[in-house]
């Protein structure tokens, strides 16, 4: 590869080299807004999770008045179709093309492997408000990556611990095959194991495929004491429904991480009835942040928020708390980071602060479908920090 330095350069080099250092430095002049460009799902089987994620982001940014640090906010978006084949690409758009100061993006963790290079390769500030790829906190953590969100880890070792504690003995896991469904499910085997249950028959099938039948029926002719699954957005509604006509809501207990029956209440109806999943977040918190998020939420889109808009909206007080150090000037790479790393972010789900990692060490609650809720149940694992295995930060 060609490396650039000043000495040899051409005049003409100099001048195109000295205008690109301005856009990019528009901050740094004190004059420029804050660039933010959402990378996420738009269309597909996540389009819904990326648009509760923008709204979330774009409502905290509203309650300040449409500033962060004193600066405007000015948004950019590509839809990234949680294909993790295109994810370089349109990571390099926001960021070479658009010159954005924060990447806010994905949704999909092998879109999100994608994105982490990207941003460590350009330094570019990255908040992941979903995607839970273990890696991104773990072995490719850097300074520059912040997450919001969760790793996949997180709620699928909640749910091992709750289901250990149950006593039961013999489960089977069904998800789609990457990295969310598969790290979901060694978190999961890490806490039931652990206590001494045994995943007896790990199943999957491609992204974004919904022909569970066969799966079904295999899951079936084992008789499993439960089965634990990890789907989400149009998938997950097709599996609760899927599951309840094949007769077997009543007979195999079916758990999850609660993505599975987040923000798809409405489309699942009677099919979800009781399912029990664990995450970061509830309906019937009751705490006054949460309740006035729901109430604003619920005004500004028509819609009740689910976690992905939490996410969504976290990651804008992640960036605020960045922003508001350095009064706008996202030029200052280090003083940004080391603020969103010391804050307390106070969410709709609870209080939490960040790991070494950047990662949320947060609450997980145990939840139950009631009508169109996940209905608070018990805190599952209070203050869970992912392990960040191999993070060296
Ligand atoms: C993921 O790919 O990491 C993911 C997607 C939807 C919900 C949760 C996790």
């Amino acid at each position: 590869m060609h490396r650039f330095t000043s000495r040899g350069l051409a005049p003409a080099c100099l001048a195109i080299a000295a205008s690109l250092a301005f856009a990019a430095g528009a901050n740094a002049q004190g004059t420029g807004k804050i660039k933010v460009g959402f990378m996420l799902p738009y269309t597909g089987t996540y389009a819904s999770l990326g648009n509760a994620i923008e709204n979330g982001f774009k409502m905290y940014v509203q309650e300040q008045g449409g500033k962060l640090g004193g600066r405007e906010i000015e948004y950019f978006k590509v839809d990234d179709e949680s294909d993790p084949a295109k994810s370089p690409e349109n990571a390099t758009k926001l960021i070479k093309r658009d010159q954005v100061d924060v990447v806010v993006g994905t949704v999909h963790s092998g879109v999100q492997m994608g994105i982490v290079k990207v941003a460590k390769e350009n330094n570019t500030l990255l908040i992941i408000p979903n995607a839970g790829v273990d890696e991104a906190t773990g072995p490719l953590c850097g300074p520059n990556i912040f997450r919001s969100s969760f790793s996949n880890w997180q709620p699928g070792y909640a749910m091992g611990h709750v289901l250990a504690e149950r006593g039961m003995k013999k489960v089977v896991t069904l998800t789609w095959k990457y990295a969310a469904g598969e790290q979901s499910v060694k978190g999961f085997k890490e806490a039931f194991e652990a206590k001494g249950g045994k995943v007896v028959k790990e199943l999957s099938l491609p992204f974004p495929n919904v022909e569970f039948q066969a799966l079904i029926t295999e899951v079936a002719s084992i008789k499993p004491d439960a089965v634990f699954v990890f789907f989400a957005g149009g998938g997950a509604v097709k599996f609760v429904k899927d599951w309840a006509a094949a007769g077997l809501k009543d007979k195999i207990p079916l758990y999850a991480s609660g993505f599975l029956t987040d923000g798809t209440l409405e489309a699942q109806g009677a099919a979800a009835q009781g399912i029990e999943t664990t995450l970061h977040y509830a309906d019937g918190l009751s705490s006054p942040r949460d309740k006035s998020f729901r109430l604003e939420y619920a005004k500004a889109y028509k819609l009740q928020p689910d976690v992905y808009a939490v996410q969504g909206y976290d990651a804008a007080q992640l960036l605020a708390a960045g922003a508001g150090a350095v009064k706008g000037d996202m030029s200052k790479k280090a003083e940004v980071i080391k603020a969103m790393e010391q804050t307390k972010v106070d969410s709709p789900r609870g209080t939490f602060t960040l790991s070494k990692a950047h990662n949320p060490v947060q609450d997980f609650y145990l939840r139950k479908v009631d009508g169109r809720e996940n209905k608070l149940g018990a805190v599952a694992v209070k203050a869970l920090a992912d392990p960040a295995r191999g993070c060296r930060l």
